[in-house]
C-alpha cells in the first residue's frame, strides 16, 4: 500500500477553521460522559484527511464518536494520552507502510457483512454461471470479491458455486480482498460464532461447516473444501495498481463504495471495467447507485451492472 501524507499544522493552535469554530475546541461525547482522552475538532479533521488520503474513506461529521472510540483503543495500546500526539506519530512515520498505519486503517473500516447478504445477487450469479458454463473454453470461471471483510461474502460465493457445479472441485477461482488485514485474517481462518451462521439452512450448515466442540463450542469452521476455492489478499481499492489480472467473470464490489466520494468511486470503476470479461458482471451494494458512471457501466439487474463496450449505444 503506498501513501504519501504531508504532516499537518500542530494541533491545539487555536486557529479558527472555515466553519468558524475553534480548532482546539474539545468535542463533547455524544453520550455526555467525560472522555478519557483529549479529542478536538482539529484532531477529527486530521483523521478525516488521513483516512481519505490512504483509503479513500470519507468520514462525515456524524462519525466523531465512532472515530474517538475506535482510535482510543490505539492510544490505550500505545500508552499515548492525547489524540494529537497519536496523529503526530502517525504522520511522522517515515515508512508509510508501517504497522501503525495498518492498525489505523483497520480501526477506521466498517466491516458489517453477513452470509447470503442481498440474496438476489446469488440467484443472478447462478444464472450467470449457467450462461458462461456453456462457453467453449477450458478457462476457469474467475470471480473477484473486492471488499470481502470477514469472509461471509466470499464463502457465500463459494457455497453458491459448489451447489451450482455439484462438486467441491468446480472450475472456479475466487480472489477475496480487503484493505483491512485483520478482517482478512479472520476470513482466512473461517471460524465463526454460531450466531453468525444461524440464518443458513440446516443443509448448508451440514455441508459447509464443522461444528466446534469442547473449547470450540459455540463456533463453527468453514470446511477446507470451501476454503480452498478462495485466495485472500490485501488490496487497497485506492491504489493505482492492483496485483490482479483480468478477465473476471464477476466482480463483487458491494457496500464499500458508500464510504467513498463520487470521484473516488469513478476512478475505482474506471480501473475495474477493463478487468471484467466481455459479459462479466459487476455487483454493487443495495444503497449504491452509479448514475455518474453511466458512460462506464450500465444496469442489467437490481444493483448489477455490465461494462459498456464501444459497440453499446
Ligand atoms: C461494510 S463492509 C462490506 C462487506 C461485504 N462486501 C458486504 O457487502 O457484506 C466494507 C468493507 O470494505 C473495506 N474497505 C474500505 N475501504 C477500502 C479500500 N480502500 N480498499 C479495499 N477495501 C476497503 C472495509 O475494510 C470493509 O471490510
Amino acid at each position: 500500500m503506498s501513501m504519501s501524507i504531508a504532516k499537518g499544522p500542530d494541533s491545539g493552535s487555536g486557529v479558527r477553521n472555515q466553519r468558524g469554530t475553534m480548532d482546539d475546541e474539545v468535542i463533547p461525547p455524544f453520550t455526555g460522559n467525560v472522555r478519557e482522552y483529549h479529542f478536538t475538532k482539529k484532531d477529527f479533521e486530521r483523521v478525516q484527511k488521513l483516512i481519505y488520503a490512504c483509503a479513500g474513506i470519507s468520514l462525515g461529521q456524524s462519525k466523531q464518536d465512532m472515530v474517538y472510540s475506535r482510535l482510543a483503543r490505539r492510544l490505550r495500546a500505545l500508552k499515548i494520552t492525547r489524540f494529537s500526539d497519536y496523529l503526530d506519530r502517525l504522520e511522522s512515520s517515515a515508512d508509510s507502510d508501517s504497522d501503525e498505519w495498518q492498525s489505523f486503517i483497520n480501526a477506521m473500516t466498517t466491516n458489517l457483512t453477513s452470509f447470503f447478504r442481498e440474496p438476489h445477487h446469488f440467484t443472478i450469479l447462478r444464472e450467470h454461471l449457467a450462461r458462461i458454463g456453456s462457453r467453449h473454453s477450458s478457462d476457469p470461471v474467475r470471480i473477484w470479491c473486492s471488499a470481502s471483510s470477514t469472509g461471509e461474502e466470499p464463502y457465500t460465493l463459494a457455497m453458491t458455486i459448489v451447489e451450482h457445479f455439484k462438486t467441491f472441485n468446480p472450475p472456479v477461482t475466487i480472489v477475496a480482498s480487503d484493505i483491512d488485514t485483520q478482517v482478512l485474517e479472520f476470513a482466512r481462518r473461517g471460524v465463526y460464532p454460531m450466531e453468525r451462521v444461524e440464518q443458513l439452512s440446516r443443509e448448508r450448515l451440514q455441508k459447509f461447516f464443522l461444528r466446534g466442540t469442547g473449547r470450540n463450542e459455540g463456533f463453527c469452521r468453514v470446511v477446507d473444501g470451501l476454503r480452498r476455492l478462495i485466495t485472500f489478499e490485501p488490496i487497497n481499492l485506492l491504489d493505482a495498481h492492483w496485483p490482479l489480472q483480468g478477465p473476471y467473470d464477476a466482480i463483487f464490489c458491494r457496500n464499500v463504495m458508500i464510504y467513498f466520494d463520487k470521484s473516488t468511486q469513478l476512478s475505482i470503476i474506471r480501473k475495474m471495467v477493463p478487468l471484467l470479461a466481455a459479459d462479466g458482471l459487476f455487483f454493487a451494494g443495495h444503497s449504491e447507485s452509479f448514475f455518474h458512471a453511466a458512460d462506464l457501466i450500465r444496469p442489467v439487474g437490481r444493483t448489477v451492472y455490465r461494462a459498456l463496450r464501444p459497440t453499446d449505444s
